[in-house]
């Protein structure tokens, strides 16, 4: 439904709107691609004040999406924007001309971004690092291809970039700046309108709205109401805000002409401090539900108007109910002569906000256009430059998470209770089109559904709606949130959740909980079934603590009751969830091959560190199980798990070892080191894929332990771990790592049978147990030198092992025939040549020139190619293996 109110139009400036403006310098429109050829690309500027400013200090800085550095450096020192606060950048060809004119196809078109510094910013260079110190605005856009989401992180932490479409509409189109609410401001796509005002759509939707007030003088007249199905009987309720009771209510009905015309002037006005402020609030019920006098009414308006007067101030009561999150509308410039009309103006899709609303008046036989512009958006952006965030979040699943809710704080009050967000980021975000929706469990309706749009999350990602009294970043009136059986969900979504029609809305969906309180076992299986089936209700038992307890969430699990456990209230702060014994990992797996010696399992950690809350799964050939560790971490850092003697610990029945999981359960007992558990160390020696997906997402060591040896060692190498195969079991003792007692030098040419390979020293290692059987790892070749030609690596060095046993073993099978080795003339050249590829490369030249002529030319042609050639050295200082 088209709304009549008119937000394109002249610039017309009220004076009320742009005072402290002065200087609020926006990104007004962006157009980066043009049909054909780019000779009409922009980037328009608007000083909020509507007149001509001196840009003095400000900068114009473009990134590449493909790189995150700056393209291009704008100073715009010493330009003026023009008499109507216009300035361009762009195409010299564009009309009217730009004030900086630039080369065709100057512009990229995305995935890119524009920003806007101002005096205070870390100087960027061309070719320069992405920074959002002193920055004041900044579109990042894409053209649908490619990824943005690091210029997006820095630039507009939380919101998504800007699709342009080029086919969005006839001929060109631009990215233009339009104004949402208060300070709040989207893009939308329109045809170009370089230099002059933005051709903004109001939104377009269904559910009811005010969007127009008639004013005479200050008191409230007539509420223009349009959109909306709602069946039953309407009341428009008006309320005095000194008393929050009801003034006036006026019931009416649904009509098929809209807008609908409510008079409201039913009830004279006697005081006349009565309506010097006042609210209005459009409610679903017949008249006789809000009569004169009563108090201010706890249901939810479908929408509602707030009017701040000089002297009469709204309570926080009233704002918190009629227009959560919202601010009352405020006049600070008198009123005009005559009728005026408080209008709907914003483009927002959204009710319950005055913010969007302008005091226009009525000029006879016109309507009054709204305000292009209203409030500068700066303060909500204000990145301080020692949080600059530069990694974006790595995670894939990365929304907002329900926290932690406290829905029953102790005593009659009930003001202490919060829910909690929670972005995974752990950074400032911001929380656009994100909505909290709470469900009544006996109905299985929407109480409550609050939009955050606009809002952000503090320094680390957390953001609170609760009671005044946590002094959170959005509050809700003290006893708000029910004690169960109820609902809390999180959506994300452009549009109101509850707009989705009947029952639990499912688009958008990020996270939800349904709870109980103790002594209600009511039923609440419809809000199970729709936001966590399978689950049972969260209990938020108030007998679990001394004092106050909340939910807490503990595990990462989104739309998953087992990620909850009750903890002490934490609002904005860490949960207060058990942390695992720090350092304590698997250290050596000994009778793995269940032919040798018997099955061992040997931890180590930081001495006399408790295992409390640690278990160890064992994956068999057909069952797995678990135990629960008990006891410290001996003095001498091991710890041992064995049937017999010096264990501290016996094992289950296990039969065909394939993995050892070290996991820290985060909500009391879990089923096998479940989803729920945080895994510490995990150990696989099985390619089995079946046995890789339960083991789910957890980083995975395979090893492959070899026949012959019944141990597996954990060894360092440069920080890293390396699982070394061993024939001397050493439980309780250091493990034994490969070392230059055991070395013996080699001197081998291979040949891979696939390629490319890559030439590294986990590729050769691999490459020679293949042959070996013995065990041997990139450990092994630590001190070894590789070489690489196109299809032949050389191995030159001396190679470690565990033992004698093993140094003989690999002397003997290194040495025979089996190995993938070069052609023997290759070979037998490499070893007598030196060690230096080149130099190889040059005595094999000379000696194959005696002999084959044919293959010589082979060869030089290959050596005028440099990029076949390269080289990979592993000669670090020897020092001791330790562990
Ligand atoms: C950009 O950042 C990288 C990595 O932090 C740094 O090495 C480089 O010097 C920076 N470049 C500039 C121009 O500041
Ligand atoms: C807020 O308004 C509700 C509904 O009228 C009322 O029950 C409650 O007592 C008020 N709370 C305060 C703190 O005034
Ligand atoms: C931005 O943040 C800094 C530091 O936190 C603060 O000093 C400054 O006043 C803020 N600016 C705005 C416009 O909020
Ligand atoms: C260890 O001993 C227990 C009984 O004490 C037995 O049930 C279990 O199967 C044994 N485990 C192994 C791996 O031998
Ligand atoms: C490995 O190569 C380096 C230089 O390339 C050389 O100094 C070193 O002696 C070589 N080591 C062996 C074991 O050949």
């Amino acid at each position: 439904m088209a709304m009549p109110v008119s937000v394109t139009g002249a610039l017309w400036v009220l004076c009320l709107c742009v005072q402290a403006l002065q200087a609020c310098l926006i990104i007004s429109e962006v157009n980066c691609d043009n049909p054909s050829l780019d000779t009409r690309e922009f980037v328009e500027l608007y000083s909020l004040g509507g007149s001509s400013v001196s840009l003095d200090g400000y900068t114009l800085v473009f990134y590449n999406g493909n790189g995150n550095k700056a393209y291009r450096v704008i100073d715009l020192s010493g330009h003026h924007t023009d008499e109507r606060g216009f300035f361009l950048v762009g195409s010299a060809e564009l009309q009217p001309r730009p004030a900086v004119p630039l080369p065709p196809n100057s512009v990229q078109n995305g995935p890119d971004a524009i920003a806007l510094y101002g005096p205070s910013w870390n100087h960027v260079v061309e070719g320069g690092n992405l920074s959002a110190v002193g920055l004041l605005d900044a579109i990042v856009y894409t053209s649908g291809k490619g990824n943005a989401d690091q210029l997006a992180w820095v630039l507009t932490p939380g919101l998504s970039p800007y699709v342009e479409d080029d086919r969005a509409l006839e001929g060109d189109e631009s990215i233009q700046r339009c104004w949402l609410s208060d300070n709040l401001y989207t893009f939308q796509t329109g045809h170009p309108t370089p230099g002059r005002p933005s051709d903004c759509q109001p939104a377009s939707f269904s559910f009811l709205h005010i969007f127009r007030i008639r004013l005479a003088g200050e008191r409230p007249t007539e509420l223009e109401v349009s959109g909306g199905f709602e069946s039953g009987p309407l009341t428009a309720v008006l309320y005095d805000i000194r008393t929050d009771t009801v003034s006036t209510s006026v019931g009416f009905g649904h009509s098929q002409a809209l807008p609908i015309v409510v008079k409201m002037n039913a009830t004279p006005v006697s005081n006349p401090f009565e309506l010097d402020g006042w609210a209005l609030a459009v409610y679903e019920g017949p008249e006789t539900d809000f009569p004169r006098n009563s108090p201010l009414s706890p249901l939810q308006p479908l929408d509602a108007f707030v009017f701040s007067g000089r002297t009469n101030s709204p309570s926080a009561n009233l704002t918190e109910t009629l227009i959560p999150g919202r601010k009352p509308f405020r006049n600070s410039s008198g009123f005009p002569e005559g009728d005026a009309y408080i209008s709907r103006c914003g483009v927002a899709n959204w009710t319950r906000d005055p913010g969007m609303f302008q005091l226009l008046p009525q000029r006879p036989g016109e309507s009054s256009p709204c305000v292009w512009y209203n409030t500068c958006p700066y303060g909500q952006g204000n990145v301080s430059g020692t949080n600059e965030p530069f990694e974006p979040p790595s995670r894939s699943d990365n929304d907002f998470l329900l926290s932690e809710v406290n829905a029953d704080s102790p005593g009659a009050a009930e003001d202490e209770e919060f829910v909690e967000l929670w972005h995974p980021s752990g950074h400032r975000t911001s929380l656009n089109d994100i909505w909290l929706l709470l469900f009544n469990g006996n109905n299985g309706k929407i109480y409550r559904e609050i939009e955050l749009y606009g809002y952000y999350t503090d320094q680390q990602g957390y953001f609170l709606i609760g009671s005044d009294k946590l002094n959170p970043q959005f509050p809700i009136p003290a006893n708000t949130i029910q004690n169960g059986p109820d609902a809390i969900a999180i959506y994300r979504s452009s549009s109101p959740p509850s707009s989705e029609g009947l029952g639990v809305p499912k688009r958008g969906l990020l996270d939800a909980i349904v709870y109980r309180a103790r002594g209600s076992d009511r039923d609440s299986a419809e809000l199970i079934q729709a936001l966590t089936p399978g689950h049972l209700p969260l209990l938020e038992d108030s007998a679990a603590l001394p004092g106050d307890e909340s939910l807490s969430r503990c595990g990462p699990d989104r739309l998953n009751h087992i990620s909850f456990r009750v903890a002490s209230p934490t609002p904005q702060k860490e949960n207060d969830c058990p942390h695992p014994p720090e350092g304590i990992v698997i250290n050596e797996v000994g009778g793995v091959s269940g032919a040798r010696g018997s099955l061992f399992v040997e931890l180590t950690g930081p001495p006399l560190t408790s295992l409390n809350g640690l278990e160890i799964a064992f994956f068999g050939s057909d069952s797995a199980s678990q135990v629960s560790l008990k006891g410290d971490i001996r003095q001498n850092r091991f710890y041992l798990l064995k049937n017999g003697s010096g264990a501290d610990q016996s094992l289950p029945a296990v039969t065909g070892l394939r993995a050892v999981m070290l996991c820290f359960p985060l909500l009391g007992k879990v089923s096998v080191c479940g989803q729920n558990s945080q895994v510490q160390d995990l150990l696989v020696f099985s390619d089995d894929q079946n046995l890789h997906n339960v083991l789910h997402s957890s980083p995975q060591q395979t090893v492959r332990p070899v026949s012959r040896y019944d141990s597996i060692s954990r060894c360092a190498m440069k920080g890293s771990t390396v699982w070394i195969s061993s024939d001397s079991p050493t439980p309780n003792v250091q493990n034994i790592c490969p070392s230059t007692a055991y070395s013996k030098p080699l001197d081998l040419c291979l040949q891979p049978d696939h390629r490319p390979f890559n030439c590294n020293v986990e590729v050769s290692a691999e490459l020679l147990e293949q042959s070996c059987h013995c065990g041997l790892s990139s450990l092994h070749l630590k001190g070894v030198n590789l070489t690489c030609l196109s299809e032949e690596l050389y191995v030159k060095g001396d190679v470690l092992a565990v033992s004698e046993q093993q140094r003989e073993l690999m002397a003997q099978t290194l040495q025979s025939k089996h190995l993938p080795s070069c052609s023997i003339s290759h070979e037998r050249i490499y070893v007598k040549g030196s060690s230096l590829g080149l130099q190889v490369g040059l005595v094999l030249a000379v000696v194959l020139l005696l002999a084959v002529g044919g293959a010589i030319f082979f060869y030089l042609y290959r050596k005028k190619r440099p990029q076949d050639y390269y080289s990979m050295e592993l000669n670090e200082p020897e020092s001791p293996i330790e562990l």
